[in-house]
């Protein structure tokens, strides 16, 4: 009888996520301390700015990963999709210091977002090293 070996989720596949779950909780505290911030409590102001750091930190280390992931697993959609929210936070980072809140504030909310569904799609498939079939 012809069995499928199951897909399991590789070590880098796990990196991947645990790099990916740290990013959405330093991001999700952004729209908090800003809001916090915006409340009055001028604080806020400089937790907004050192979660900048944390959160743009964390979005390069994810892209090495992403990388990784990509030549040991031969998947490119988390290095694609990462690529495209590390470019949001990087714009964010510049709007946020340039006090182009126009920029800011719908661009921060899109990138929380878009770091949502990474963190789902992650989580919600195996991430095996996909085989190369010869035709
Ligand atoms: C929904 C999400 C976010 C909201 C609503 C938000 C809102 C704000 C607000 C109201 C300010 C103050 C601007 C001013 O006083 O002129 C600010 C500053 C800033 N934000 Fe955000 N932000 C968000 C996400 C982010 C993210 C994800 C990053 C980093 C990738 C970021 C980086 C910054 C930076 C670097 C500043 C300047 C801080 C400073 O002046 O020292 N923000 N943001």
């Amino acid at each position: 009888m012809l069995t499928m070996a199951p897909q399991r989720t590789t070590p880098t596949g796990w990196t991947l996520r645990a790099v990916a779950s740290a990013h959405v909780v330093a991001i999700v505290g952004q729209p908090v301390f800003a809001g916090v911030y915006l409340t009055g409590d001028f604080d806020s102001l400089r937790w907004h700015a050192i979660g900048a750091d944390v959160v743009t930190s964390i979005g390069y280390l994810q892209l090495i990963v992403a990388i990784v992931a990509w030549i040991r697993l031969r998947q490119v959609w988390p290095f694609l999709a990462t690529t495209a929210v590390v470019a949001a936070e990087t714009v964010q980072y510049f709007a946020g210091l340039d006090g182009a809140l126009w920029l800011h504030i719908p661009l921060g909310v899109m990138t929380v977002v878009a770091l949502v569904v990474l963190f789902i799609a992650v989580w919600s498939r195996p991430l095996p090293r996909r085989e190369v079939r010869n035709a």
